[in-house]
């Protein structure tokens, strides 16, 4: 059994942050229908490099979903789209704000088709607000939240903003958003009543930096500025450590494995140079080995690959291998979260352009091989052939 396997999510989503929040219902059972332009969403040509045409980025955040194309500029798409609406529990989409709308695919319009649909409206801004019908992508939202500041001086105090690595401004709202519909699925559940749901990537990574605007909120001085003054003890075991083929990372505020290195060591102090230099003629994994033995909360500093490797990774099963259609097959993470009763799944690799059109049409919307030859024909929809 699977968590969502009941729930039918109709997905208008492009690039990283929508996407990755309707993989997410995927992977917990839901049946998600992704409607792309004939011409293919912007997630396809990037960002990440293009494999066969599509961008790699677009086949990591798009498991297991059905792919339909349908041109929503045509009324006869418009049509289709509102039938699909008719057998769904959950619309998600995260174009500019007002976009839908103007389709006529607004929560309004939408909830006269479907009364307790669930209208996830995905955007930079939020719904409403000065800045609310801008565009953004990840950095955006993370520059106004304070992130990009905040990375650039975690490197050094005079340091300028840097980018955080890894588009968490996508991933981190795409997330929260998958939240937020289950929550909205479980409200419908006890009441009948859908409800539109507004996640941004602003609030979202706002939120993701709440130690800092606490911390400010009560000094009233940037807690950036604070670190500055602040002198480490030497004792604090924290930073990236240098070893022979890379580098370590060591967390070891941790009174009781201080205490046990002393132990175990038989000295009476233990400073951050007394490790570095413990540390300087080790490998990475016997860096690891060593610092675990004490106990110091530590990791191997990798690069995302090399995680195929680790002897964890693998007895946790963290990468799953999928099918697709150009690929063959390509390595993915797994849904994170391990369910006892109702495992999350990721089983199938991305789609390809139209991959699933023809079955949809003809499995969800009943239409004839005549019809579906019209719509083809007539340049609604597009269907991929091998
Ligand atoms: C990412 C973003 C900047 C891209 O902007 P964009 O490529 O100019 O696209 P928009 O969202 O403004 O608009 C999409 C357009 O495609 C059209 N479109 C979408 N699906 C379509 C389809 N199946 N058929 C025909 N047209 C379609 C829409 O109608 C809209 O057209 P319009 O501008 O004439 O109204 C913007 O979508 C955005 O800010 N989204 C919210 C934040 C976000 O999610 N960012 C991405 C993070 S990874």
């Amino acid at each position: 059994m699977k968590i969502l396997e009941d729930i039918k999510v109709l997905d208008f989503t492009h690039v990283w942050f929508g996407p990755y929040c309707t993989m997410m219902l995927s992977a917990l059972g839901a049946d998600v229908i992704t409607v792309e332009p004939p011409w293919g969403n912007i997630g396809r040509l990037g960002p990440g490099e293009l494999y066969k045409g599509t961008s790699t980025s677009f086949m990591a955040v798009n498991c297991n979903k059905k792919g339909i194309t349908i041109d929503m500029k045509k009324p006869e798409g418009i049509a289709l789209v509102k039938e699909l609406v008719a057998k769904s529990d959950v619309v998600v989409q995260n174009f500019a704000t007002g976009a839908m709308e103007r389709l006529g695919l607004g929560y309004d319009e939408l909830k006269k088709i479907k009364p307790d649909i669930i209208y996830a409206a995905l955007s930079g801004f939020g719904q409403y607000g000065p800045y609310s019908k801008y565009g953004s992508y990840a950095v955006v939202a993370e520059a106004i939240s304070g992130h990009t500041y905040a990375t650039g001086k975690g490197i050094s105090p005079e340091h300028e903003p840097v980018d955080m690595a890894g588009a968490l401004g996508d991933i981190g709202p795409g997330t929260f958003a998958a939240f937020a519909i289950v929550a909205a699925i479980r409200h419908r559940d006890k009441t009948g009543k859908g409800q539109m749901i507004d996640v941004n990537q602003v609030d979202t990574m706002a939120s993701f930096n709440c130690c800092e605007t606490v911390a400010y909120d009560l000094f009233k001085e940037s807690p950036i500025e604070r670190r500055r003054k602040r002198v480490r003890p030497p004792s604090e075991l924290w930073g990236i450590i240098k070893v022979e083929d890379g580098w370590i990372q060591i967390a070891g505020s941790r009174p009781k494995a201080v205490e046990e290195m002393k132990a175990k060591l038989g000295v009476e102090e233990v400073t951050l140079d007394f490790v570095k230099e413990k540390l300087s003629t080790m490998t990475r994994k016997e860096a690891f080995a060593w610092l675990v033995s004490f106990d110091v909360p530590s990791a191997p500093i990798y690069e995302a690959y090399e995680g195929f490797d680790d002897p964890h990774l693998q007895a946790r099963k963290t990468f799953v291998e999928v099918p697709h259609k150009l690929a063959g097959s390509y390595r993915i993470p797994k849904f994170p979260a391990e369910f006892s009763l109702t495992p999350g799944e990721l089983k199938t690799g991305a789609h390809v352009l139209g991959q699933h059109t023809e079955e949809v049409l003809k499995k969800v919307l009943k239409k004839s091989k005549k019809q579906i030859e019209e719509l083809e024909q007539n340049g609604t929809v597009t269907i991929w052939r091998p």
